[in-house]
């Protein structure tokens, strides 16, 4: 049986020997983050006995209906992320506007989150997530500007998620290939158990909700009939895998290969993903991993942010297949 003693801090710090200030920023940033999501582990599995399944009652800034889950996770990512003293505001998915969090002059971070990704999850006991980036103040402005807090992915000094399945497990990058660590319930800690993540060049499986589909530009759908025809070569058809949790779903594409994608539809000209705090995180995690995310057009960590709650087309996974959707998308086939 493996060794599993690796922590998140002992990897963090060993990948950032050459800058140890950076290293323990990193240590404590992603350390409260991954105490969020052993509180967190540990509410979702528990939900059931004590009265945090359902609905809140409320709508987000993007308008989804809040769950208690989403409430109960973005309260617990705020007060880790306050607590560690290094984080100025967050942008969340559950919050209408940044929320201000450290003010002294240590807080020189901006975390953009989605606390609970998947959450019509809940009820149904399926999988959810977390998704996070971190970025640097760029202003010395006492309030966080709009400098700060409205970025291009590619500025991100850190971002990963946080799948909680069978098991809890936080996969992260700080620039240099991706890592995973499974939270041990016995140690409550999270232990590095997938040393380097690669995302395999090609797949065989696809994600999207295909209920949207007569909403789509008409060569996605012919991507589609593509990938479901039968080829000589026997890749495919490919298996359609949708779990209703982003999370889940790219955690599959990066594992075995494959591809999610949520394009622009009919009735939404920016598809449903919001860019700072589900696409941007989940595509410096897969490029770091040797995939490709973009918008069809455009590569994701390029786009800079107009708002917060901006929503972009997104489509991220294998490298050959999402150049291959961004082929279709373009001419309607393959050159
Ligand atoms: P969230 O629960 O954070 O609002 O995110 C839900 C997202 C994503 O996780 C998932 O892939 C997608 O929305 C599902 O949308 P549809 O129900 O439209 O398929
Ligand atoms: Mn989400
Ligand atoms: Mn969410």
């Amino acid at each position: 049986m493996p060794d599993r003693t690796t922590t998140l801090a002992d990897h963090v710090r060993g990948r950032h020997r050459d800058d140890p200030g950076l290293a323990a920023d990193l240590e404590i940033v992603l350390g409260a983050i991954a105490a969020s999501a052993r509180t967190l582990s540990r509410a979702i599995r528990r939900a059931a006995f004590t009265g945090e399944l359902g609905l809140a009652g409320n709508e987000n800034a993007t308008g989804d209906a809040q769950k208690k889950l989403d409430l109960l996770a973005n309260e617990a990512v705020v007060a880790a992320l306050a607590s560690s003293g290094l984080v100025a505001a967050i942008v969340s998915e559950e919050e209408d506007t940044a929320r201000r969090l450290g003010t002294g002059k240590g807080a020189r971070y901006i975390v953009c989150i989605d606390p609970l990704d998947g959450s019509s999850n809940t009820d149904v006991d399926g999988c959810v997530g977390t998704i996070f980036g971190l970025y640097r103040r760029l202003d010395g402005a006492p309030e966080p500007t709009s400098r700060d807090l409205l970025r291009r992915g590619s500025e991100q000094l850190a971002a990963g998620y946080v799948l909680y399945g069978p098991s809890t497990l936080l996969a992260c990058t700080t620039g240099q290939g991706v890592s995973g660590f499974t939270l041990d319930e016995d140690r409550g800690e999270f232990l590095l158990t997938h040393e380097t993540l690669r995302c395999p060049p090609r797949g065989r499986c696809y994600s999207a909700n295909l209920g949207n589909l007569k909403g789509w530009h008409p060569h996605l759908r012919k991507y589609v009939d593509y990938l479901t025809e039968k080829d000589p070569g026997g890749r495919r058809p490919y298996s359609l895998r949708y779990t209703g949790a982003l999370v889940a779903d790219l955690h599959r594409s990066l594992i075995d290969g494959g591809l999610y994608f949520y394009p622009a539809d009919s009735a939404h000209a920016s598809g449903k993903l919001r860019l700072m705090y589900e696409c941007a995180p989940l595509a410096f995690v897969v490029e770091q991993a040797g995939g490709r995310a973009s918008t069809g057009m455009e590569r994701i960590l390029d786009v800079q942010a107009g708002s917060i709650h901006q929503r972009v087309p997104f489509v991220i996974g294998s490298v050959e297949d999402v150049i291959l959707y961004e082929r279709f998308l373009k001419d309607g086939g393959p050159a």
